[in-house]
């Protein structure tokens, strides 16, 4: 019922010399079963665009503004990333909560702005070591949920990101019974505030390290309907490996 999605996350990384790598998962991505997404640096969405015209292959954004345009020097809008061909953006990524300050208000504002411009948003959620440790993990991840959510959605306007902060680019990752846990919660959670209909069709993907080896594992575990990946998304050898696990 749900469409697995593979996201790639390649942050602040690639320049015009890496798009080979976009070249290189055309192919693959039109044998797969599941989405294929690489959600790309604002300078080069155009051009992934481009190259993936005639596959299945979908590009991203990973950040937008909370407004439609105006006095914002610097920013992008969600508008401008539809523009470029984007489908998809990333929102409220922990780096995004960590460097800049980024509120669950925030969040909700953009979240907002994504979909009215045409965009399917990806919205991030997770706990840090401290939270874990300190047994809050369910208390923070439902607060994360409540407020960066806005009501009304639709079951393909969004993507929840289940992405630990302690898990991201450490290497690190739960074990997949605590992956269960939040990904069943996120699910109720939703389930309770959407309806079961909507609620069982957004789909719930884990982020943090999730590399070729671990992702087969990782993929078996309920409620896990994909992966958002960081550095295993940036060489297309690796990618491919978690496209074909969850196709
Ligand atoms: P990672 O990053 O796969 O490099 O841990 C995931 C993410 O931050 O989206």
């Amino acid at each position: 019922m749900r469409i697995k999605l593979a996201a790639g996350n390649w942050k602040m990384n690639g320049v015009k010399a890496n798009l080979d790598e976009i070249s290189a998962l055309n192919d693959l991505v039109d044998a797969t079963k599941c989405e294929v997404l690489i959600c790309a640096p604002a300078t080069l969405i155009s051009r992934m665009v481009d190259l993936t015209s005639k596959s299945e292959l979908k590009i991203g954004g990973q950040d937008c503004h909370s407004a439609e345009n105006g006095a914002h020097t610097g920013d992008t809008s969600a508008a401008m990333l539809a523009d470029a061909g984007a489908q998809y953006v990333i929102l409220g990524h922990s780096e995004r909560r960590a460097d800049h300050g980024e509120s669950d208000t925030l969040i909700n504002e953009k979240t907002k702005t994504a979909i009215k411009a045409g965009l399917r948003a990806i919205v991030c959620v997770g706990e840090t070591l401290d939270e874990r440790e300190a047994s809050n993990t369910l208390d923070i991840i439902g607060g994360q949920l409540a407020a960066s959510i806005p009501d009304g959605i639709m079951a393909l306007e969004l993507v929840v990101a289940y992405e630990p902060v302690w898990a991201i680019g450490t290497g690190l990752t739960p074990t997949l019974g605590q992956i269960g846990e939040v990904h069943d919660f996120i699910r109720y959670r939703l389930e309770r505030r959407f309806g079961e209909g909507i609620g069982r069709s957004i789909r719930i993907i884990y982020g943090g390290s999730m590399n070729p080896k671990n992702v087969q594992d990782i993929i078996g575990v309920s409620n896990v309907d994909g992966g958002l990946v960081g550095g295993a998304s940036l060489k297309a050898a690796d990618f491919s490996v978690i496209v074909d696990a969850l196709s």
